[in-house]
Protein backbone atom coordinates (compact mmCIF):
# COMPACT_ATOMS: atom_id res chain seq x y z
CA UNK A 1 0.00 0.00 0.00
CA UNK A 2 1.04 3.30 -0.51
CA UNK A 3 1.13 6.15 1.96
CA UNK A 4 -0.87 9.46 2.29
CA UNK A 5 0.45 12.82 3.32
CA UNK A 6 -1.13 15.64 4.71
CA UNK A 7 0.34 18.38 2.04
CA UNK A 8 -1.55 21.49 3.38
CA UNK A 9 -4.66 22.63 5.23
CA UNK A 10 -6.60 25.39 5.40
CA UNK A 11 -9.59 26.91 7.21
CA UNK A 12 -11.89 29.74 7.34
CA UNK A 13 -12.78 31.29 10.69
CA UNK A 14 -16.05 29.86 12.03
CA UNK A 15 -18.36 32.30 12.43
CA UNK A 16 -21.86 31.99 14.69
CA UNK A 17 -24.23 31.03 12.55
CA UNK A 18 -27.10 34.11 13.37
CA UNK A 19 -28.87 35.66 11.02
CA UNK A 20 -28.08 39.13 12.80
CA UNK A 21 -25.31 38.34 14.31
CA UNK A 22 -23.12 36.09 12.07
CA UNK A 23 -19.81 37.52 10.73
CA UNK A 24 -20.80 35.43 7.56
CA UNK A 25 -24.65 35.71 7.23
CA UNK A 26 -24.43 37.46 3.77
CA UNK A 27 -21.68 34.88 2.68
CA UNK A 28 -22.89 31.75 0.60
CA UNK A 29 -21.84 28.61 1.61
CA UNK A 30 -19.60 28.18 -2.03
CA UNK A 31 -18.05 31.22 -0.88
CA UNK A 32 -16.45 29.93 1.74
CA UNK A 33 -15.07 26.57 0.56
CA UNK A 34 -13.43 28.14 -2.99
CA UNK A 35 -12.15 30.80 -0.63
CA UNK A 36 -10.00 27.44 1.49
CA UNK A 37 -9.35 25.81 -2.05
CA UNK A 38 -8.18 28.97 -3.71
CA UNK A 39 -5.46 29.34 -0.72
CA UNK A 40 -4.70 25.40 -0.58
CA UNK A 41 -3.44 26.36 -4.36
CA UNK A 42 -2.35 29.87 -4.05
CA UNK A 43 0.21 28.21 -0.98
CA UNK A 44 1.09 25.43 -3.40
CA UNK A 45 1.19 26.64 -6.33
CA UNK A 46 3.15 23.49 -7.93
CA UNK A 47 -0.25 21.76 -7.88
CA UNK A 48 -2.91 22.72 -10.61
CA UNK A 49 -6.83 22.49 -9.52
CA UNK A 50 -7.01 20.27 -12.74
CA UNK A 51 -4.53 17.51 -11.15
CA UNK A 52 -6.79 17.02 -8.44
CA UNK A 53 -8.10 13.41 -9.51
CA UNK A 54 -11.41 14.10 -7.03
CA UNK A 55 -12.53 16.04 -4.22
CA UNK A 56 -14.27 14.57 -1.34
CA UNK A 57 -16.80 17.23 0.42
CA UNK A 58 -18.56 15.99 3.77
CA UNK A 59 -21.50 18.45 4.57
CA UNK A 60 -24.05 17.48 7.22
CA UNK A 61 -27.66 18.55 5.93
CA UNK A 62 -27.13 18.17 2.07
CA UNK A 63 -30.33 20.20 0.98
CA UNK A 64 -31.19 23.96 0.11
CA UNK A 65 -27.93 25.82 -0.79
CA UNK A 66 -25.94 22.91 0.46
CA UNK A 67 -27.99 20.31 -1.95
CA UNK A 68 -24.38 18.81 -3.31
CA UNK A 69 -22.28 22.11 -2.51
CA UNK A 70 -19.46 19.25 -2.99
CA UNK A 71 -20.32 19.70 -6.86
CA UNK A 72 -22.12 22.78 -6.93
CA UNK A 73 -19.53 25.05 -4.92
CA UNK A 74 -16.58 23.46 -7.42
CA UNK A 75 -18.06 24.22 -10.47
CA UNK A 76 -19.11 27.87 -8.68
CA UNK A 77 -15.34 28.21 -7.65
CA UNK A 78 -14.61 28.16 -11.56
CA UNK A 79 -12.61 24.82 -11.30
CA UNK A 80 -12.16 22.38 -14.22
CA UNK A 81 -15.44 20.46 -14.78
CA UNK A 82 -12.98 17.37 -15.59
CA UNK A 83 -12.25 17.14 -11.69
CA UNK A 84 -15.37 14.69 -10.10
CA UNK A 85 -16.42 15.52 -6.61
CA UNK A 86 -18.22 13.51 -4.06
CA UNK A 87 -20.23 14.90 -1.25
CA UNK A 88 -20.41 12.38 1.80
CA UNK A 89 -23.35 12.88 4.41
CA UNK A 90 -22.39 11.29 7.59
CA UNK A 91 -23.70 13.99 10.18
CA UNK A 92 -20.87 15.52 12.16
CA UNK A 93 -18.31 12.85 10.76
CA UNK A 94 -18.82 13.56 7.06
CA UNK A 95 -15.34 16.08 7.04
CA UNK A 96 -14.02 13.10 8.32
CA UNK A 97 -15.29 10.57 6.33
CA UNK A 98 -14.13 12.76 3.34
CA UNK A 99 -10.78 12.79 4.51
CA UNK A 100 -10.75 8.80 4.81
CA UNK A 101 -12.21 8.50 1.46
CA UNK A 102 -9.26 10.10 0.14
CA UNK A 103 -6.72 8.93 2.29
CA UNK A 104 -7.37 5.51 1.69
CA UNK A 105 -7.95 6.58 -2.58
CA UNK A 106 -4.40 7.36 -2.79
CA UNK A 107 -3.52 4.50 -0.28
CA UNK A 108 -4.86 1.86 -2.77
CA UNK A 109 -3.31 3.45 -5.89
CA UNK A 110 -6.60 4.79 -7.52
CA UNK A 111 -5.22 8.51 -7.79
CA UNK A 112 -2.32 10.78 -6.18
CA UNK A 113 -3.81 14.29 -5.38
CA UNK A 114 -7.29 14.67 -3.46
CA UNK A 115 -8.62 17.27 -1.85
CA UNK A 116 -10.79 16.61 1.60
CA UNK A 117 -13.12 18.82 2.94
CA UNK A 118 -16.10 20.38 4.79
CA UNK A 119 -18.58 22.75 4.87
CA UNK A 120 -21.63 24.01 6.90
CA UNK A 121 -23.60 27.00 7.08
CA UNK A 122 -25.92 25.87 10.01
CA UNK A 123 -28.16 29.34 9.97
CA UNK A 124 -28.71 28.82 6.16
CA UNK A 125 -29.53 25.47 6.45
CA UNK A 126 -30.54 24.97 10.04
CA UNK A 127 -29.70 21.27 11.75
CA UNK A 128 -32.72 18.63 10.52
CA UNK A 129 -33.55 20.76 7.49
CA UNK A 130 -36.42 18.96 5.67
CA UNK A 131 -35.69 15.88 7.35
CA UNK A 132 -38.67 13.13 7.89
CA UNK A 133 -37.74 10.22 9.94
CA UNK A 134 -38.56 6.68 9.03
CA UNK A 135 -41.97 5.79 10.42
CA UNK A 136 -40.84 2.18 12.05
CA UNK A 137 -37.91 4.14 14.32
CA UNK A 138 -40.12 5.30 16.69
CA UNK A 139 -41.10 1.23 17.02
CA UNK A 140 -37.35 1.10 18.16
CA UNK A 141 -36.50 4.74 19.92
CA UNK A 142 -38.40 7.43 21.56
CA UNK A 143 -37.94 9.96 18.29
CA UNK A 144 -37.47 12.78 21.94
CA UNK A 145 -34.32 11.46 22.61
CA UNK A 146 -32.88 11.92 19.21
CA UNK A 147 -32.36 15.36 19.03
CA UNK A 148 -28.75 16.63 19.66
CA UNK A 149 -29.38 18.35 22.94
CA UNK A 150 -31.37 15.50 23.95
CA UNK A 151 -28.44 13.25 23.76
CA UNK A 152 -26.36 15.21 25.42
CA UNK A 153 -28.60 15.53 28.51
CA UNK A 154 -28.81 11.84 28.32
CA UNK A 155 -25.04 11.02 28.13
CA UNK A 156 -24.70 14.01 31.24
CA UNK A 157 -27.16 11.20 33.36
CA UNK A 158 -25.93 7.80 32.51
CA UNK A 159 -22.12 8.83 32.85
CA UNK A 160 -22.58 11.57 35.67
CA UNK A 161 -21.21 14.19 34.42
CA UNK A 162 -22.16 17.28 36.03
CA UNK A 163 -22.89 20.86 35.13
CA UNK A 164 -20.10 22.36 36.78
CA UNK A 165 -17.69 20.22 35.40
CA UNK A 166 -19.13 20.71 31.71
CA UNK A 167 -18.75 24.74 32.53
CA UNK A 168 -15.50 23.76 33.76
CA UNK A 169 -14.83 22.07 30.17
CA UNK A 170 -16.23 25.20 28.36
CA UNK A 171 -14.00 27.80 30.59
CA UNK A 172 -11.08 26.21 29.35
CA UNK A 173 -11.92 25.78 26.08
CA UNK A 174 -12.44 29.23 25.48
CA UNK A 175 -8.90 30.05 27.49
CA UNK A 176 -6.78 28.04 25.25
CA UNK A 177 -8.89 28.95 21.84
CA UNK A 178 -7.92 32.62 23.11
CA UNK A 179 -4.21 32.23 23.59
CA UNK A 180 -3.74 30.10 20.91
CA UNK A 181 -5.29 32.99 18.62
CA UNK A 182 -3.64 36.01 20.89
CA UNK A 183 -0.12 33.41 20.01
CA UNK A 184 -1.21 33.71 16.27
CA UNK A 185 -1.63 29.71 16.20
CA UNK A 186 -3.99 29.55 13.73
CA UNK A 187 -2.52 32.44 11.55
CA UNK A 188 -1.20 29.15 9.25
CA UNK A 189 -4.75 27.97 9.22
CA UNK A 190 -7.07 30.71 8.39
CA UNK A 191 -7.57 32.16 5.44
CA UNK A 192 -9.28 35.67 5.63
CA UNK A 193 -12.49 36.37 4.21
CA UNK A 194 -14.67 39.32 3.95
CA UNK A 195 -17.66 39.17 6.40
CA UNK A 196 -19.61 41.37 8.35
CA UNK A 197 -19.61 42.84 12.13
CA UNK A 198 -23.04 42.54 13.74
CA UNK A 199 -23.43 46.60 13.03
CA UNK A 200 -22.71 45.75 9.29
CA UNK A 201 -19.30 46.86 9.22
CA UNK A 202 -17.15 44.77 6.44
CA UNK A 203 -13.48 43.61 7.72
CA UNK A 204 -11.47 40.61 6.95
CA UNK A 205 -12.61 37.61 9.33
CA UNK A 206 -9.71 36.01 10.68
CA UNK A 207 -10.36 34.62 13.54
CA UNK A 208 -13.21 32.39 15.41
CA UNK A 209 -16.27 34.22 16.15
CA UNK A 210 -17.47 32.61 19.35
CA UNK A 211 -14.31 32.37 21.46
CA UNK A 212 -14.64 34.67 24.75
CA UNK A 213 -11.80 36.92 25.63
CA UNK A 214 -13.11 36.36 29.21
CA UNK A 215 -15.40 33.66 30.45
CA UNK A 216 -17.39 33.47 33.66
CA UNK A 217 -17.86 30.87 35.81
CA UNK A 218 -20.30 32.88 37.41
CA UNK A 219 -22.52 33.94 34.48
CA UNK A 220 -22.28 30.02 33.37
CA UNK A 221 -23.76 28.87 36.25
CA UNK A 222 -26.38 31.54 35.60
CA UNK A 223 -27.69 30.33 32.17
CA UNK A 224 -31.18 28.76 31.41
CA UNK A 225 -31.01 24.60 30.58
CA UNK A 226 -30.96 24.75 26.79
CA UNK A 227 -33.00 21.37 25.89
CA UNK A 228 -34.67 20.72 29.12
CA UNK A 229 -35.67 23.59 31.43
CA UNK A 230 -36.96 21.57 34.43
CA UNK A 231 -33.75 19.46 34.66
CA UNK A 232 -31.05 19.99 32.60
CA UNK A 233 -27.79 20.49 32.82
CA UNK A 234 -26.95 21.66 29.10
CA UNK A 235 -26.67 24.96 28.10
CA UNK A 236 -25.57 27.45 25.47
CA UNK A 237 -22.10 27.45 26.90
CA UNK A 238 -21.54 23.54 27.38
CA UNK A 239 -23.15 23.09 23.72
CA UNK A 240 -21.04 23.31 20.69
CA UNK A 241 -22.74 27.16 18.92
CA UNK A 242 -24.60 26.94 15.59
CA UNK A 243 -21.62 28.08 13.07
CA UNK A 244 -20.68 28.43 9.79
CA UNK A 245 -17.51 27.71 8.37
CA UNK A 246 -15.42 25.50 5.57
CA UNK A 247 -12.11 23.50 5.56
CA UNK A 248 -10.13 21.80 3.18
CA UNK A 249 -6.85 19.48 3.53
CA UNK A 250 -4.76 18.27 0.40
CA UNK A 251 -3.67 14.79 0.32
CA UNK A 252 -0.98 13.41 -1.80
CA UNK A 253 0.48 10.23 -2.16
CA UNK A 254 4.21 10.76 -0.76
CA UNK A 255 6.08 9.62 -3.93
CA UNK A 256 3.73 12.41 -5.77
CA UNK A 257 4.33 14.82 -2.72
CA UNK A 258 8.53 14.32 -2.99
CA UNK A 259 8.09 14.13 -6.76
CA UNK A 260 6.57 18.05 -6.45
CA UNK A 261 8.81 18.72 -3.80
CA UNK A 262 6.06 19.59 -1.09
CA UNK A 263 7.02 18.74 2.42
CA UNK A 264 4.55 17.13 5.08
CA UNK A 265 4.59 16.39 8.44
CA UNK A 266 1.99 13.88 8.88
CA UNK A 267 0.51 10.21 7.14
CA UNK A 268 -2.41 8.81 7.30
CA UNK A 269 -2.01 5.61 9.62
CA UNK A 270 -6.07 4.26 9.63
CA UNK A 271 -9.84 5.29 9.88
CA UNK A 272 -12.25 3.80 12.08
CA UNK A 273 -16.07 4.01 12.06
CA UNK A 274 -18.21 2.95 15.10
CA UNK A 275 -21.52 2.71 15.81
CA UNK A 276 -23.49 3.48 19.57
CA UNK A 277 -27.04 4.24 20.41
CA UNK A 278 -28.21 7.05 18.68
CA UNK A 279 -30.02 8.48 21.89
CA UNK A 280 -26.92 8.94 23.80
CA UNK A 281 -24.70 9.34 20.34
CA UNK A 282 -22.29 11.43 21.61
CA UNK A 283 -20.16 7.99 23.07
CA UNK A 284 -18.80 6.85 19.82
CA UNK A 285 -15.50 8.27 20.27
CA UNK A 286 -15.57 5.67 22.85
CA UNK A 287 -15.79 2.46 20.70
CA UNK A 288 -14.10 4.03 17.64
CA UNK A 289 -11.15 5.17 19.90
CA UNK A 290 -10.89 1.47 21.02
CA UNK A 291 -11.00 0.45 17.86
CA UNK A 292 -8.93 2.11 16.26
CA UNK A 293 -6.21 1.67 18.88
CA UNK A 294 -6.44 -2.47 19.04
CA UNK A 295 -6.02 -2.52 15.44
CA UNK A 296 -3.08 -0.28 15.50
CA UNK A 297 -1.69 -2.07 18.51
CA UNK A 298 -1.36 0.82 20.63
CA UNK A 299 -2.92 2.13 24.04
CA UNK A 300 -4.13 5.78 25.01
CA UNK A 301 -0.73 6.41 26.24
CA UNK A 302 1.31 6.03 22.91
CA UNK A 303 -0.72 8.95 21.63
CA UNK A 304 0.96 11.91 21.91
CA UNK A 305 -1.86 14.82 20.79
CA UNK A 306 -5.62 14.25 20.42
CA UNK A 307 -8.69 16.22 19.21
CA UNK A 308 -11.32 15.22 19.99
CA UNK A 309 -14.58 17.21 18.74
CA UNK A 310 -16.72 19.28 21.39
CA UNK A 311 -20.20 18.78 20.46
CA UNK A 312 -21.29 19.09 23.97
CA UNK A 313 -19.10 19.26 27.01
CA UNK A 314 -21.13 16.18 28.63
CA UNK A 315 -19.86 14.07 25.79
CA UNK A 316 -16.67 15.04 25.49
CA UNK A 317 -16.21 14.37 29.41
CA UNK A 318 -17.72 11.03 28.75
CA UNK A 319 -15.21 10.00 25.85
CA UNK A 320 -11.82 11.17 27.85
CA UNK A 321 -12.86 9.61 30.92
CA UNK A 322 -14.06 5.97 29.65
CA UNK A 323 -10.91 6.08 27.58
CA UNK A 324 -8.88 7.09 30.44
CA UNK A 325 -7.20 9.96 28.57
CA UNK A 326 -7.72 12.48 31.44
CA UNK A 327 -10.78 12.98 34.52
CA UNK A 328 -11.62 17.23 34.12
CA UNK A 329 -10.49 20.19 32.23
CA UNK A 330 -7.90 21.48 31.15
CA UNK A 331 -6.84 18.62 29.38
CA UNK A 332 -3.01 18.53 28.78
CA UNK A 333 -2.68 16.70 25.32
CA UNK A 334 -6.24 17.32 23.74
CA UNK A 335 -7.61 19.79 22.40
CA UNK A 336 -4.57 22.05 22.77
CA UNK A 337 -5.65 24.86 21.28
CA UNK A 338 -9.36 24.50 22.28
CA UNK A 339 -12.22 22.86 20.55
CA UNK A 340 -15.23 23.30 19.47
CA UNK A 341 -17.36 24.59 22.65
CA UNK A 342 -15.07 27.52 21.79
CA UNK A 343 -13.56 27.44 18.04
CA UNK A 344 -17.66 26.27 16.88
CA UNK A 345 -18.57 23.09 15.21
CA UNK A 346 -20.24 23.67 11.78
CA UNK A 347 -21.00 20.14 11.11
CA UNK A 348 -20.20 18.83 8.10
CA UNK A 349 -16.71 21.12 8.24
CA UNK A 350 -15.73 20.16 11.84
CA UNK A 351 -13.97 16.53 10.78
CA UNK A 352 -11.57 18.07 8.67
CA UNK A 353 -11.13 20.65 11.06
CA UNK A 354 -10.07 18.86 13.66
CA UNK A 355 -7.37 17.25 11.23
CA UNK A 356 -6.47 20.66 9.80
CA UNK A 357 -5.56 21.83 13.39
CA UNK A 358 -4.06 18.53 14.62
CA UNK A 359 -1.67 18.79 11.47
CA UNK A 360 -0.38 22.37 12.85
CA UNK A 361 -0.14 21.43 16.03
CA UNK A 362 2.34 18.33 15.34
CA UNK A 363 4.39 20.79 13.43
CA UNK A 364 5.13 23.23 16.05
CA UNK A 365 3.74 23.22 19.60
CA UNK A 366 4.10 18.79 19.38
CA UNK A 367 7.19 18.63 16.60
CA UNK A 368 8.62 15.34 18.14
CA UNK A 369 5.32 13.32 18.71
CA UNK A 370 4.83 10.19 16.81
CA UNK A 371 1.02 9.88 17.10
CA UNK A 372 -2.34 12.13 16.41
CA UNK A 373 -5.30 10.96 16.72
CA UNK A 374 -8.26 12.77 15.69
CA UNK A 375 -11.99 11.82 16.54
CA UNK A 376 -15.94 12.90 16.60
CA UNK A 377 -19.27 11.62 17.30
CA UNK A 378 -22.24 12.04 14.93
CA UNK A 379 -25.93 12.33 15.14
CA UNK A 380 -27.65 9.18 15.23
CA UNK A 381 -24.66 7.33 16.58
CA UNK A 382 -22.27 7.17 14.00
CA UNK A 383 -18.57 7.99 15.37
CA UNK A 384 -15.09 8.29 13.23
CA UNK A 385 -11.38 8.18 14.07
CA UNK A 386 -8.20 8.66 12.34
CA UNK A 387 -4.70 7.99 13.33
CA UNK A 388 -2.10 9.94 11.69
CA UNK A 389 2.14 9.52 12.04
CA UNK A 390 4.89 11.81 12.21
CA UNK A 391 6.76 10.84 8.78
CA UNK A 392 10.15 11.18 10.73
CA UNK A 393 9.04 8.87 13.34
C1 LIG B 1 -27.50 25.33 22.71
C2 LIG B 1 -28.23 26.07 21.60
C3 LIG B 1 -29.66 25.57 21.48
C4 LIG B 1 -28.21 27.54 21.97
O1 LIG B 1 -28.73 28.25 20.92
P1 LIG B 1 -29.29 29.75 21.11
O2 LIG B 1 -30.39 29.72 22.09
O3 LIG B 1 -29.55 30.28 19.75
O4 LIG B 1 -28.16 30.47 21.86
P2 LIG B 1 -26.79 31.12 21.45
O5 LIG B 1 -25.83 30.05 21.08
O6 LIG B 1 -26.97 32.22 20.48
O7 LIG B 1 -26.40 31.64 22.88
C5 LIG B 1 -27.38 32.29 23.70
C6 LIG B 1 -26.70 33.38 24.44
O8 LIG B 1 -25.90 32.78 25.44
C7 LIG B 1 -24.66 33.42 25.44
N1 LIG B 1 -23.59 32.55 25.92
C8 LIG B 1 -23.19 31.38 25.41
N2 LIG B 1 -22.16 30.91 26.10
C9 LIG B 1 -21.88 31.81 27.07
C10 LIG B 1 -20.92 31.91 28.09
N3 LIG B 1 -19.99 30.97 28.25
N4 LIG B 1 -20.95 32.96 28.92
C11 LIG B 1 -21.88 33.93 28.77
N5 LIG B 1 -22.81 33.90 27.80
C12 LIG B 1 -22.81 32.85 26.97
C13 LIG B 1 -24.46 33.76 23.98
O9 LIG B 1 -23.45 34.73 23.79
C14 LIG B 1 -25.80 34.22 23.54
O10 LIG B 1 -26.03 35.57 23.79
P3 LIG B 1 -25.73 36.71 22.67
O11 LIG B 1 -26.54 36.35 21.46
O12 LIG B 1 -26.19 37.96 23.34
O13 LIG B 1 -24.28 36.70 22.40
C15 LIG B 1 -27.49 25.89 20.24
O14 LIG B 1 -26.23 26.50 20.27
C16 LIG B 1 -27.36 24.44 19.87
O15 LIG B 1 -28.31 23.79 19.47
N6 LIG B 1 -26.13 23.90 19.99
C17 LIG B 1 -25.87 22.50 19.70
C18 LIG B 1 -25.66 22.32 18.25
C19 LIG B 1 -25.61 20.86 17.89
O16 LIG B 1 -26.46 20.07 18.26
N7 LIG B 1 -24.58 20.48 17.15
C20 LIG B 1 -24.39 19.11 16.79
C21 LIG B 1 -23.71 18.41 17.85
S1 LIG B 1 -23.67 16.71 17.52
Amino acid sequence: MRECVIVDGMRTANARAHAEKGWFRNVSVDTMLNAVYNALFERNPQVRPEDVEAVFCGTANQAGVQNDIARLGWLAGGYPESVPTNGIGQQCPSGMAATEHAARAIMCGEGDIYIASGVEDMQKVPMAFAMEFPAKLAERYNPAELPMGATAEKVAKQYKVSRVDQENMAYWSHKKAFEATLAGKFKAEIVPLEGEKEDGTKFLVDRDQWIRESISMEKMAAMDPAFDPENGVVTAATSSPLTAGAAALLLMSRDKADELGLSYHLKYVRGVMAGCDPTMMGIGPIPAARKLLERSGLTVKDIDVWELNEAFGSQSLACVRELGIAENAPFDNLNVWGGALALGHPLGESGVRILVTLNNIMKTDYKDAKYGVAMLCGGFGNANASLWQNVNK
